[in-house]
C-alpha cells in the first residue's frame, strides 16, 4: 500500500496476533480517536489501534475514563475505521455499559460492531465479567481482557499507583489473567503492574500479553498516542517514552501564523487568487 511505513500490509487478525506471540515477535499498539491520526498511525505500521475510552481524557478533557458514553466511542471508533487499511481496530466498552448485565452487555457489544465496523472489543476486569465476554464471545465478538490499572475502577483502587505489588492481588491478576485466557480472550492488556509480574502472566498464558507500565517481557506494548506524541504536558509516568514533543511544534506553528496574520505577512501574493 503506497505510503506504508511497513513491507507485510496484510490486514492484521487476532490469528496473527496469536501467531506473532509464537514467533517471538512483539506487536506495537497504540490509541487513535479519529480519522487523521488513525490514518498515521496505521500507515506507520501499528498493529494494532485501540479507540481507547482514554478519548475521555485525551478528546473531551475529562478527569476520567468514566463519564465517556456509548454513542461518543461510537463515534470515536467509526472515525478510526474509516481511516484504516492494515491495523486491527479494538474499540473499548465504555464504563457501565457490560458491568450491570451481561444480555445488556451483548447487546451493546454488538452495537459498536454494527455501528463502527472495528474488529474487536476491550472490556476491563476478571473473573466478575466472564458471564459478559462469554457472551460477548458466543456472539462472534473477539474481546481483548484488560487488568491491573483499569482506570475505569480508579474510584474504587482510589489512586493511580503500581497495582498487584501485594501477593494477595497479585495472585488474583494471575488467576484472571488464566480465566481471561481460558475463556477465549484473544489478547490481555496489563496496565502498571510490576515487571516480573508481567513476565510471568506473559509466559505462563498462550494469548499475547500487551503491557502499558508492565515491563519489556510482554508480548507487545501499547501507548496514548497523545502522550507518546508529547500532546500532553503534565502527564508524565515512569513508564512513558516522548518520541516527539507536538505540544511545542504545535504551540510554535500557531504562534507565528497569528504573528503573520498581525503583520499582514499572510497571505502573500502567491496565496491568493
Ligand atoms: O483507554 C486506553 O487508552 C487504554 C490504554 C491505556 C490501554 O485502555
Amino acid at each position: 500500500m503506497a505510503g506504508y511505513l511497513v513491507d507485510d500490509v496484510r490486514k492484521v487478525t487476532t490469528h496473527r496476533l496469536y501467531e506473532m506471540k509464537q514467533s517471538g515477535k512483539k506487536i506495537a499498539m497504540l490509541t487513535s480517536y479519529d480519522y487523521s491520526m488513525a490514518r498515521i498511525v496505521d500507515g506507520a505500521g501499528v498493529d494494532v489501534i485501540l479507540v481507547g475510552d482514554s478519548a475521555s481524557n485525551t478528546m473531551a478533557g475529562n478527569a476520567t475514563t468514566l463519564p465517556i458514553t456509548l454513542d461518543q466511542m461510537i463515534y470515536h471508533a467509526r472515525s478510526v475505521v474509516r481511516g484504516v487499511k492494515r491495523a486491527l481496530v479494538v474499540c473499548d466498552m465504555p464504563f457501565g455499559t457490560y458491568q450491570v448485565d451481561p444480555q445488556d452487555a451483548v447487546r451493546n457489544a454488538v452495537r459498536i460492531m454494527q455501528e463502527t465496523g472495528c474488529d474487536a472489543l476491550k472490556l476491563e476486569g476478571g473473573v466478575e465479567i466472564i458471564p459478559a465476554i462469554k457472551l460477548i464471545l458466543e456472539a462472534g465478538i473477539p474481546v481483548c481482557g484488560h487488568l491491573g490499572l483499569t482506570p475505569q475502577s480508579i474510584n474504587k483502587f482510589g489512586t493511580y499507583a503500581v497495582r498487584a505489588k501485594e501477593e494477595a492481588e497479585a495472585d488474583k491478576l494471575r488467576s484472571d489473567a488464566k480465566a481471561l485466557a481460558e475463556v477465549g480472550c484473544f489478547a490481555i492488556v496489563l496496565e502498571k503492574i510490576p515487571a516480573q509480574l508481567a513476565k510471568e502472566v506473559t509466559e505462563s498464558v498462550p494469548v499475547p500479553i500487551i503491557g502499558i507500565g508492565a515491563g519489556g517481557a510482554c508480548d507487545g506494548q501499547v501507548l496514548v498516542v497523545h502522550d507518546m506524541l508529547g500532546m500532553n504536558q503534565g502527564f508524565s509516568p515512569k513508564f512513558l517514552r516522548r518520541y516527539a514533543n507536538l505540544f511545542e511544534v504545535m504551540t510554535d506553528a500557531v504562534g507565528q501564523y497569528v504573528t503573520d496574520v498581525k503583520n499582514c505577512d499572510f497571505p502573500n501574493e502567491n496565496e491568493q487568487y
